[in-house]
C-alpha cells in the first residue's frame, strides 16, 4: 500500500483559504459580546477579521483584519512565556500547572478542588501567578517586560488602551478575590494587587487579526518572530507553551476544538482566536460575539474551515486506502 501524498499548503490555497472563510461566515450572527466589561459590550458585533501567517513571514487576510481589539485573555500565553523563559519549564508547571480545570476561566471553585493550584496559565487564577512570577524589581518594570514581550512577539511596539484598562480596573472585582486566594494558597509571587492589576492591564492591550496572526507563526516558527528574525523565546520553551494552548487554550471548549480541528489556541472575550500550526503557520480571527464559554463564534468557525481546507490537525493522519 502506498501514501497518498498530502496536498501542498501553496501561497494560492492559503489565500483561496482566508478569503472563504471570511466570506463563508460573515453573515453568522450568533453569539453576544462580553457585556462584564462595559467597554467590550459597545464594539461593533460586526467587525471580522481573518489572517493566516506564515513561518517565513508572508500574511494572508480578509475582511478587518486591521481593526484594533483588545486582547484579553491571549495575554495570558504571552506572560505565561515570559514566566517561563525566567524560571525554567519544571518550576513554572510546578507552581502554575499544565492541566485543563475543567472550569469557566475566572472559576474560584476550581482552586478549591484542586488545592488553590490554578492548574494552567491559561485561567484567571494561572495568568495572575504567572505575572507574579515574573522577576520584576517593582510593577512598573514587571509590566514594561510583559508589554515588551507582547511586542517582540508582534514585531512592533503594542499599546494599551487606557480606556480599556479603565473599564476592567472598575470591573475586576473577581480577579482581585482570585488574586487574595491565590497568596492564601501560596501561588502568589509578588503583591497580590500588583499582580491582578498586571493582568488587568495585559489584557488592554490592542493588536490586529495581522498582528495576532503574528504573534501565533512566532511560536509556529519556534519562538523566531518570522518578521523580525528576533528570537523571542528558548526553542525548548515552545512546545510547553503549545501544550498549555492544547489543554486550556478555549476553556471549557478545549476539549471540543482539539477533536473538531487539533491545533493548539487561544481565545480572548475581546473576540481574537488564534491556532498554531507548528512549523506552518498560525491563523488568527476576530469577532466580538461570543459563544457561552467565552469564545468567538465566528473566530471558531473561520479558523475550523481554514484548518480543514489546509489540512493542518496536529492529529491528522494520511489516508492509506
Ligand atoms: O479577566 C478577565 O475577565 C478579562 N480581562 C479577560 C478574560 C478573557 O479574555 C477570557 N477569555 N475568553
Amino acid at each position: 500500500m502506498t501514501a497518498k501524498a498530502t496536498t501542498p499548503i501553496t501561497v494560492d490555497r492559503i489565500a483561496d483559504a482566508v478569503s472563504a472563510a471570511h466570506a463563508g461566515h460573515r453573515q453568522n450572527r450568533r453569539g453576544k459580546n462580553a457585556s462584564y466589561i462595559p467597554a467590550l459590550a459597545t464594539v461593533d458585533p460586526q467587525l471580522f477579521g481573518v489572517c493566516v501567517a506564515t513561518v517565513d513571514g508572508q500574511t494572508f487576510s480578509a475582511g478587518d483584519s486591521t481593526s484594533e481589539f483588545a486582547l484579553e485573555s491571549i495575554s495570558k500565553v504571552f506572560t505565561a512565556a515570559l514566566a517561563m523563559e525566567q524560571v525554567g519549564p519544571r518550576e513554572f508547571r510546578r507552581k502554575v500547572g499544565a492541566d485543563p480545570t475543567g472550569a469557566a476561566f475566572n472559576s474560584v471553585l476550581a482552586l478549591e478542588l484542586h488545592n488553590d493550584k490554578p492548574m494552567s496559565p491559561l485561567v484567571n487564577a494561572g495568568a495572575m501567578t504567572a505575572a507574579s512570577l515574573v522577576s520584576a524589581i517593582d510593577a512598573e518594570d514587571r509590566w514594561r517586560q510583559i508589554l515588551q514581550i507582547q511586542s517582540d512577539f508582534a514585531g512592533h511596539p503594542i499599546s494599551v488602551s487606557e480606556q480599556i484598562t479603565a473599564s476592567e480596573r472598575a470591573t475586576n472585582f473577581h480577579n482581585r478575590a482570585i488574586a487574595w486566594l491565590l497568596l492564601c494558597g501560596g501561588y502568589m509571587y509578588c503583591d497580590p494587587m500588583e499582580a491582578c492589576d498586571i493582568y488587568t492591564q495585559q489584557c488592554s492591550t490592542l493588536v490586529t487579526t495581522v498582528d495576532l496572526a503574528i504573534m501565533g507563526a512566532t511560536l509556529a516558527n519556534g519562538g523566531i518572530n518570522p518578521i523580525t528574525d528576533k528570537r523571542v523565546i528558548a526553542h525548548a520553551n515552545v512546545s510547553h507553551v503549545l501544550a498549555e494552548m492544547a489543554m486550556e487554550g478555549l476553556y471549557t471548549g478545549s476539549g471540543d476544538w482539539a477533536y473538531t480541528v487539533g491545533l493548539p489556541a487561544k481565545s480572548g472575550v475581546g473576540g481574537g482566536l488564534v491556532a498554531v500550526s507548528p512549523g506552518k503557520l498560525a491563523i488568527a480571527a476576530y469577532s466580538p460575539p461570543l459563544d457561552e464559554a467565552g469564545n468567538s463564534v465566528r473566530a471558531q468557525a473561520a479558523i475550523t474551515q481554514i484548518a480543514h481546507t489546509l489540512g493542518l490537525g496536529l492529529f491528522n493522519t494520511e489516508r492509506r486506502d
